[in-house]
Order: C-alpha cells, then structure tokens, then sequence
C-alpha cells in the first residue's frame, strides 16, 4: 500500500503532524483546564476564608456572627452562595439557604482543606473544605478563631455549581479537535498536490528512459523543469545511454565488418569450386582450385578464431587467470613461436635480458599480446630487419617495448590501427596476410590487465609499441 514515495512522503508528514497537532491541543486542553479549576477554586477559597473570619467563639459555644446583610445575601433562597460550616465533628453550625434541606458532602477526618467536585442535585459543583484550624495554624496571617480545647475547630465548605465551566471546556475541546480535523484535512490535500509537483520530474525521466529504445538510442534526459536533486540521476542515466549507443553502435560496425571480411574468402571458396565442378579438369587444375579454397578457408578460420577471442575479451566478465608471469619469460615464447617467420624474412630479433622484471597477468592473453605485436614487428619490417625488446620497470608499470625497423605507419593512420579489421595498407596487408584485429585484441587484452598500450611510429623508419603492465612487486623484488 505504501510501495509509492508519494503514500510514504504523504503518510510520513501526516503521522507526524497528527501526532503535533494531538500533543498541541492535548496541551492547550488541559492548561485551559487547570486555569478554570484554578480560579474556581481560589474563588471558593477566598470564600470560605471570608466566612471563617465570621465565625465567633467564647466559652460556651462557637457563633456564626454573620452582619444582617451579609446573613440576608448568603441566606437568602435566590441566593447562589452554598456553604455550610460544620464543626469537626460533622455537626453543621450554620448554612446558606440555597442548599434548603440538603447538607453537602463531607468526610470526617480529613484534616486539611482538599477540593472536590461533587453531583449536587445531578449538577457538577465544586466543593472546598476549609479547614479553619489547620489553615491559621500554617501562619497565613489571617484572623483565626482561637479553638478553646484539643479537637476543637470548624470546617467552611463552600461549593459552585460549575456546570457552565465544564461546558466551556468541552466546547473548547470540542473546537480544537475540529481545528485538528480541518488542518489535517488541508495538509493532507497539500501535502499530496506538494508530493506530486515534486515527484512530476521522476515521471517524465521514466517516460524519457521508458521511450529510449534500441532504435531510439539518440534521445537524451533533458527539460527545464528537472530539479537540482535529479539533475545527477539524468546524467547518469545520459552517460549510460551514450555508452549504449556507441556500444551498440560499435556492435553494428563490428557486425558489418566480420561480414564483409568474411564475404572475401567465402566468394573465393564459392567461385573456386563452381568453376572446377562447370566441367571436367585436369588433375592439376582441381589442386590448385583446391589449394586456393583451403587458402580462403584458412583466411576464414584464422578471422573467425581471432573474431571469437575478441568477443570473449570483449565483456567485462571475461575472466583472466593472474598469476606472477616474468615478462622475458613470456616475450621468449612468443619470440620462439615465431621464429620460424622471422627466420623466413631474415630478421633478427633481441630478446630481453631482464630476467626478474614480473607482472601480474594471465599466461594465455599476455603470450597472445605479445605474438601479436611481434607478428606484426616482423611482417612489416623490411627483409633483414630488426626487432630489439626492451623491458624496464617503473614505479607502477613495467613497460615493455618492441622497437622494429620497418616501414612505419603514417601520423594520420597512428589513433586507427587499434580499431578493428583497420588496416593502414589494404592491399598491402591482405598480401601480408593480415586482417586487422591483432592490435584490437591487444588493446582488450591491456585493457584487462589494467595496462595501456601506445605506438610511435614515422612513415619509413620503424615502428615502437610500448606496453604498460602493473608491476608485481614481490616478484620483481624477488
Ligand atoms: N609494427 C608495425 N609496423 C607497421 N605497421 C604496423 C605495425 N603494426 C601494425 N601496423 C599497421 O596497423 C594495422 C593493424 O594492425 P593489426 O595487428 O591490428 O592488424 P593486422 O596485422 O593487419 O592483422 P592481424 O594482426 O589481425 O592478423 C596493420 O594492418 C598495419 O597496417
Ligand atoms: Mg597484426
């Protein structure tokens, strides 16, 4: 029910201010409250202390010595005033005429003045006991009626009829709870129009991303109205969106060259083997078409074992073996399983001699980097050439460089080689045999490692890779 940011926020306000407005008008209720009871009850007070200071007593007996006026005004029938004076023992001495046959409450025993509200006649009244005695013996000052024996003294009680009071209260409490219900009510419809202003942007981000598909990867997050707090989450969701396109785009580039570089080979397979099936041959020409089909399907094999590596080092969750690997070590493999090639365009290569210069890596990717750039150090070089590997460690990396003295690639060409099926000669490289993915698969495999890979070149006078590993330094301290 409260799955929405927009129930939560609205709840979350509201519980809180219920709870406010609940303790507010507890609060104001009880502190109006203690104010009435206060001044009725400081009225009866003084009340019954006037009526005490009436009170006489000699030898023989305690006497009411209330004047003729005041007598007529607290004992006449029309008259509000109930109060009655007892002796402590219970035993009225005098009383108003308004309470006519009735005696109010009284509890022997108490010994202090108290308060209470008492039914008198099923109307709410406040009642005080004042207890004479023990109200001078507290020194207030007041003129006392000087009890003659022990367990002498008087009781004033006077009571108000407070039906009126408690009317107020309630209808002050029956305000307030109104006040509560009306203010919950306009918070709860401003809170909610207030939730829905502030939510409106997230909605027209999710309508924009929502839109955003594969065929639509162009679009962008934008708009005046987005707020400073989403304006992080639109970028974020903008950057992604310009890493999908370009992946995507990349992934249709990519698709697009496989094909084409594919097609060249598949048509001479399919061109081969149509003419020789078109009529009888010798048996030479069967063997050449032959020799030309398992060329083309070689060509074929040789993209199709360097498109699937590329794909596996393409996503991020291709998993690399790392293990302490000496880079002399690794570069000597490479070096061997090419010999035979170097040997072919009698090129001389220089191996390292830093024996204990290490790197953290994966065995597999790191030989296939490094036959790829030594592959092409030796294709395209010029017969007796040279190729000199140097490796030197530096604070982070280990850099490895292969230097060769062949024909150099173009300043125009240098940011390209590393795209793939780019080639800088077409027909120059086709007759070399390359396809151009060597140096895509070396990029992904750095790239992995956490490396980089660079190439310095000039047109006729050789090329340098340089490759940066992380170093790993309990082998190279070793
Ligand atoms: N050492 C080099 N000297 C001169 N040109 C080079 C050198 N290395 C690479 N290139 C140029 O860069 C291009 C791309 O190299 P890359 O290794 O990616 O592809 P390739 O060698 O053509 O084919 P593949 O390595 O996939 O068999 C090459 O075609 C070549 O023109
Ligand atoms: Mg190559």
């Amino acid at each position: 029910m409260l799955s929405s940011i927009k129930a939560r926020v609205i709840a979350f306000y509201m519980t809180v201010l219920f709870l406010t407005l609940s303790a507010l008008g507890v609060f104001l209720y009880f502190s109006l409250h203690k104010i009435v009871y206060n001044s009725i009850d400081e009225g009866l007070r003084s009340r019954a202390r006037a009526l005490a200071t009436l009170v006489t007593e000699n030898d023989e007996e305690t006497e009411l010595g209330l004047s003729d006026d005041l007598m007529r005004d607290y004992t006449s029938p029309r008259s509000n005033s109930l109060f009655q004076i007892r002796r402590i023992d219970g035993s009225t001495l005098g009383k108003s005429s308004a309470l006519r046959d009735l005696d109010l409450p009284f509890q022997d025993g108490r010994g202090r003045t108290s308060f209470e509200t008492i039914l008198l006649k099923g109307e709410p009244t406040r009642l005080i006991n004042f207890y004479v005695r023990e109200d001078t013996s507290r020194g207030n000052g007041e003129r006392k009626p000087a009890p003659k024996s022990k367990g002498h003294g008087l009781v004033v009680q006077c009571a108000e009829n407070i039906e009126e009071r408690i009317d107020l209260l309630q209808r002050y409490g029956v305000i307030l709870f109104l006040s509560i219900v009306v203010i919950m009510i306009v918070s709860a419809s401003g809170s909610f129009l207030i939730a829905r202003k502030a939510l409106a942007p997230i909605e027209e981000i999710t309508e924009t991303v929502d839109r955003i598909s594969e065929s639509n990867l162009s679009e962008r997050v934008t708009g005046r109205n987005i707020p400073l707090e989403l304006k992080g989450l639109a970028a974020s969701f903008n950057r992604t969106f310009d890493r999908l396109e370009s992946s995507f785009q990349r992934q249709r580039q990519f698709a697009a060259d496989a094909s084409h570089e594919l097609r060249t080979p598949l048509s001479v397979i399919l061109s081969h083997g149509e003419i020789a099936l078109r009529r009888e041959r010798s048996a030479e020409d069967y063997k050449n078409a032959l020799a030309a089909v398992v060329k083309a399907a070689g060509m074929m094999s040789e993209i199709v074992q360097k498109l699937f590596a590329l794909a596996r080092l393409d996503t991020d969750k291709f998993e690399l073996r790392m293990e302490h690997i000496k880079i002399g070590d690794v570069v000597r493999e490479s070096v061997k399983m090419l010999k035979p090639l170097a040997e072919q365009r009698d090129i001389t290569i220089n191996i390292p001699s830093a024996e204990t210069v290490a790197v953290r890596g994966d065995h597999g990717a790191l030989l296939e980097l490094f036959t790829n750039l030594i592959d092409n150090a030796i294709k395209y070089n010029n017969p007796r050439g040279k190729i000199d590997i140097f490796v030197r460690m530096e604070p982070v990396f280990v850099v490895t460089e292969i230097r060769d003295t062949g024909l150099g690639i173009p300043e125009s060409d240098l940011d390209k080689v590393f795209d793939r099926f780019y080639r800088v000669n077409k027909a120059r490289s086709k007759e070399i045999g390359g396809i151009g993915l060597g140096l895509s698969i070396c990029s992904e495999i750095v790239r992995l490692h956490g490396g980089r890979i660079e190439i310095k070149s000039k047109k006729g006078m050789g090329t340098t890779v340089t490759v940066y590993l992380k170093g790993d330094k309990d082998v190279a301290q070793s």
